[in-house]
Formats: structure tokens, sequence, C-alpha cells
């Protein structure tokens, strides 16, 4: 049975179910994937979404009522509008023009305020870090003018807080503490770094992978040679403010057709239509899984970051 009734949509998230992908990836060892696509916003921002604002609330940051601004590739927008009209905030939010238009769209389904920000560098569908901080720009622009709460998610310590205190003890639960590795792409780093926190305290040994996009390497420490890539809301080709490079053991990269491969396997072999990144997570466990540097029956955790339903 379900809960009976959860007092608000605020309440659907987090707890969501690891997966086996067994048929996707039959061996050597196992991967576990986290559902966080199940969430209502559909992604994995929609817990520091949650955090953020529960947080500024309650320190006297955002007043009851205050409008909320940021900028998001669109995950940490459906996740901050689920939020908003929850709490009974408008939100404002900028977005480069090079995310897929379905993003827009479900933003204003969701009663947020879009303003679609000009690509600098980058292509439809490829978004670069220039282009990202033109939409940071213009956010903090917008939330002087409104007189609104600035979100800032590449500097809230509540991102890494909130998946260390609740992504990572899921996996560790629901594993029973059986897992090996924990590989996972990064955008403001907030889930590969709260989960690998959480796993390394409670064993060590956990090796820890992040995923960057192949020729977008900086965590690889790589100079950045190909700063457009498919793996939307990751791979900003720089290294994130929180970043805490003793908790990764090894980068992997991913390169746009692997993504895509895996993108389209997850959803024939397993029924699982979610985008790149989580694809591209996929693959990347799968080589990490290949390499010899686990046991043959390791168990690696990754995550699903989002539905793949508007790309
Ligand atoms: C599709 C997708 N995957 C992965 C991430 C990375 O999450 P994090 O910011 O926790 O590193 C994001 C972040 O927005 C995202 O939108």
């Amino acid at each position: 049975m379900p809960p009976a009734i959860t007092a608000s949509a605020l309440d659907l998230i987090g707890g969501t179910p690891l997966i086996a992908l067994d048929r996707a990836h039959p061996g050597p060892g196992r991967i576990l994937a986290k559902a966080e696509f199940m969430q209502p916003g559909g992604s994995v921002k929609d817990r520091a979404a949650r955090a953020i604002l529960l947080a500024a609330r309650a320190d006297g940051r955002l007043a009851p009522g205050a409008p909320v601004v940021e900028m998001t590739s669109g995950n940490m927008g459906a996740g901050l509008a689920v939020a908003c009209a929850a709490l009974g905030h408008p939100l404002v939010v900028t977005l480069s023009a090079g995310n897929s238009p379905q993003r827009a769209r479900m933003l204003e389904a969701l009663g947020a305020e879009v303003v679609l920000v000009p690509q600098v560098d980058g292509l439809p569908g490829q978004v670069t870090g220039a282009d990202v901080a033109a939409a940071a720009e213009d956010a903090g622009r917008l939330a002087r003018e409104r007189g609104g709460f600035y979100v800032d998610q590449f500097h809230a310590p509540e991102g890494v807080g909130i998946h260390r205190d609740t992504t990572g003890p899921e996996i560790w639960a629901q594993t029973g503490g059986q897992v090996d590795a924990w590989v996972a792409s990064v955008g403001t780093g907030a889930t590969f770094l709260g989960v690998a926190a959480a796993l390394r305290a409670r064993n060590p040994h956990v090796v820890c992978a992040a995923v960057e996009p192949a020729g977008c390497r900086p965590l690889a420490g790589e100079p950045v040679a190909k700063p457009r890539h498919v793996l939307q809301g990751t791979g900003y080709g720089s290294v994130p403010p929180h970043w805490d490079a003793a908790l990764m053991d090894l980068a992997l990269s991913v390169s746009d057709d692997e993504a895509a491969r895996w993108r389209r396997l997850l959803a024939t072999r397993e029924g699982l239509h979610v985008g790149y990144s989580a694809a591209a997570n996929v693959c990347a466990a799968v080589a990490l899984l290949a390499s010899g540097r686990l046991p043959a029956d390791a168990v690696a955790v990754t995550v699903l970051c989002d539905t793949g339903l508007k790309y």
C-alpha cells in the first residue's frame, strides 16, 4: 500500500527506488541506478530545490510569498517550480536558449516565468559554460530588480548537504551496504559530492568516479577541447565551486555517441526513457566494471538523473 495521504508535492521528493539494470548490463558486476526521474519535477534536482528553499525560509532569506529567481538548464527550474507552487512563491527562471524548447514549455506549464537568454558560444542542444554564465548573470540582475531570493545553485551549500543527508544514506540502506562504486556526472557537483561523502563515511573503500563529456574534462585535469556536448545539465567546462578532489578516485569520459547509444539501450532493454546524463552515467559504470579495477561481482551504483521526455 502507498502512504495514505501526502501533505503536498514536497513529500514526493526523495526516497526513490534503486533499479537493477540487469537487462542493459548482464555483467561483469551489477549496476544499480537511483530512479531520480520519478520525482515530481522529473529530476534529481528536486532534492536541492526543496532543500535550498526550506533553508532560506527557515533563516529568513526568503520571506513568505517573496519571488524566487534562478538560472537553470531546466531541471533545477522544474524542482523549484514544484517547491514554489507548494510553498506559495512566484518563480522566475533564466534559461539558455540552447536548452531544448520542451524545457521552457514544461517550466511555463508549472507556473514559472521563463526568460530565454541567447547563447554565447553553444549550439541548440549543446549548452556551454559561457552560455550558463550569461544566464546566471541575467538571473542575478533579475533577482536584484525584483527584490527576489536568488537561489544560486552553484554556490548554495544545501545542494551537497541534501545528497549527503538523503540520497547517500538511501543508497547505503537500499544496498545493505553492498556498494563498491559510485558513478555520477557533474553539474554543480551536488549529487556526486554529497553521495560520495555519505558512502565514504560508511566505507572509505567505495570507488567514486565522476563522469565528464569527452573533450570537456576539467575534473580529469585536461584542457577543455570540446565545450559543446549533449550531456545537458552537466560538463560546464570548469571545476564547480564546491568541488572536493579528495572525494574523486577517477574521472571517466563519455562521448555524445556513447550517451545516445546507451539512452536507446536503457529505453529498449529496461523501459527507462531517461536523459543523456543518465545514459552517460550508465555507460561509464559499464566501463568501470569492465576495467578490471573492481572485483568481478562488484556493485556499481549510479543515478538516472532525469526523465527523457523533455529532450
Ligand atoms: C540532466 C542533469 N543531469 C545531471 C545534473 C547534475 O546534477 P548536480 O548539479 O547535482 O551535479 C543535472 C543538474 O542540473 C542535470 O540537469
